[in-house]
């Protein structure tokens, strides 16, 4: 089935931007000359996605300000004759099919998920994190979703990392006993290990913000039980769901900068 669909969840608090996002969302804070989520959202049109679903909080109007029609700046613009500025604006509002959906509660990563489970109905589904930014040849996304398109399985992009970060991040336990694909970039996998140390840690490929996800993961995120601070956490469910359907990672040819942290 087709991938049309792809979930932007951007309902947390941004805390590690303090005080920069204070008022300002961090999706919004600007890289080079756009706001952060806008090349996430240029990545999901480039790769075929026809439909993003914000999933957002009340502190967070203005991403869904920024990508819809300013129609006092366009009559300025127009007036003034700034042709260019015009465009721009414009082609901004027309980039995509955008649906919100409210997160009351910040209850963590796989909740917000989970508020996109009507929207997104019974197909697959792509989820993309705009803290990260993935620049390549190809658009990340479109790599994980050929990737979908031959194994049919669920795919998670991954990256290589120094043994010393393994502790930041979800790393991918690879299933040895099953063939690599796409010269060893697609690899199927047992699970998730969760921000394992260097000694623990299954591999060096770590999971950061692409997802294409069967619907199975919404069952699978119901009955995930609330962790840390209420939380219910993506990585969890994704493991369980690799416990009964196939899971790949695809390692993706691009460069990541994290964007959520100043480091990044
Ligand atoms: P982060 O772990 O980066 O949390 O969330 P955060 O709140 O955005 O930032 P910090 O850690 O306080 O600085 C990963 C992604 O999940 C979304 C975030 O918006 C981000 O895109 N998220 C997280 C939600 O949509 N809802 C939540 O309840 C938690």
């Amino acid at each position: 089935m087709k991938i049309r669909t792809a979930v932007l969840p951007v309902a947390g608090w941004g805390t590690r931007f303090l005080p920069a996002t204070k008022a300002v969302p961090k999706e919004l804070l600007p890289i080079i000359d756009r706001p952060a989520i806008q090349y996430a959202i240029e990545e999901a049109v480039a790769s075929g996605i026809e439909r993003v679903i914000l999933v957002t909080s009340e502190h967070k109007r203005a991403i869904e300000d920024h990508f819809d029609i300013s129609s006092d700046l366009e009559a300025i613009l127009e007036q003034r004759g700034d042709i260019e500025h015009l465009r721009a604006v414009r082609a901004v509002a027309d980039m995509v099919h955008l649906v919100t959906i409210r997160q009351k509660e910040q209850l963590g990563l796989g909740h917000a998920v989970l508020m996109a489970q009507d929207a997104v109905g019974h197909e697959p589904f792509a989820v993309m994190l705009p803290d990260d930014l993935i620049f390549g040849p190809t658009p990340a996304l479109a790599e994980l979703m050929s990737a979908y398109a031959a194994t049919q399985a669920s795919v998670l992009g991954v990256m290589r990392v120094a043994p010393a970060d393994t502790n930041r991040y979800g790393i991918v336990d690879p299933d040895a006993t099953l063939p690599t694909s796409d010269e060893g970039r697609t690899i199927p996998i047992r699970g998730v290990v969760e921000k394992p140390d260097a000694a623990h840690a299954p591999s060096d490929l770590a999971v950061v913000g692409r997802y294409v996800l069967s619907p199975k993961i919404f069952e699978r995120l119901e009955q995930t039980p609330h962790g840390l601070n209420g939380e219910i956490q993506l990585t969890d469910a994704i493991h369980t769901l690799a416990q009964e359907q196939p899971v790949v990672a695809r390692h993706f040819s691009g460069t990541r900068y994290d964007v959520g942290s100043p480091e990044g």
